[in-house]
């Protein structure tokens, strides 16, 4: 097996982010570096990640956290400030954010050790739609403006696709979109002449961040794991 798939399955990180932490030398097959992401391996290759040996495999586990401004939602941070990762009690696991926001926004971010799924619902073939809530200003938005970014704004990336947008009241916008573009929600916005004062993520597929406080996280029970899951297999 590709030694990225064997990190991802073994809930080491995201299949993509197994082929980074391979690149960037921190993976031995049998005591010697490896940064070929698609060298062949098996169980008894003698993997380890930063000197450790990999265990048995773990308890899948998927949690919803609702990610406080000024958190990142990396797993790790070279400035040293608190990841989403770290809102979670890990009980030995190695957990690790699915996708990204902003620091600066807020609301709903999965964590899990499950590297398939999480492959899954970040690559964008899969169109998970993520709904935002965003206050913008100038208020109100003008239904031109709206309809712009219904249809497809361009950005300097390409046109974004087609997104359901409502304004919820003067100035506050809730936009749907199946794209996972840097700061996407923030571009659109600017795109059409306002600026986004806070960014709150309210929905991540079947997901809602409902009445979790800030800085809080749950663990999805077993038949929500597989509702997003199969959400993800379309
Ligand atoms: N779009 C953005 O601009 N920022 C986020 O954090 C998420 C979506």
């Amino acid at each position: 097996m590709r030694l990225a798939k064997f990190l991802a399955h073994a809930g080491v990180a995201s299949r993509r982010g197994a082929e980074e932490i391979v690149r960037a030398g921190r993976v031995s097959v049998a005591g010697a570096t490896v940064t070929d992401p698609a060298r062949d391996v098996d169980a008894d290759s003698g993997v380890a990640v930063d000197g450790r040996f990999l265990e048995g495999e773990e308890e899948r586990m998927v949690f919803v956290v609702h990610k406080p401004a000024g958190v990142v939602s990396t797993a790790r941070d070279t400035h040293g400030r608190r990841t989403v990762v770290d809102l979670v009690p890990a009980r030995g696991a190695r957990l690790y954010p699915v996708g990204r926001l902003d620091a600066e926004s807020t609301g709903l971010m999965l964590v899990t050790n499950d590297g398939d799924l999480a492959n899954r619902l970040t690559h964008p073939s899969f169109e998970v739609p993520k709904t935002y809530r965003a206050v913008v200003r100038p208020s109100p938005v003008s239904a031109h403006a709206l309809r712009v970014m219904r249809e497809g704004v361009e950005l300097d990336d390409g046109i974004t696709a087609p997104a359901r947008v409502r304004q919820v009241r003067p100035g506050v916008l809730e936009l749907t979109i199946h794209e996972g573009r840097n700061h996407q929600v923030r571009r659109m916005c600017e795109a059409v002449g306002h600026r986004v004062r806070t960014l709150e993520r309210i929905r991540f597929g079947p997901l809602r961040l409902d009445d979790l406080p800030p800085g809080g996280h749950r663990r999805l029970k077993a038949a929500e794991v597989e509702v997003l899951r199969r959400g993800a297999l379309r």
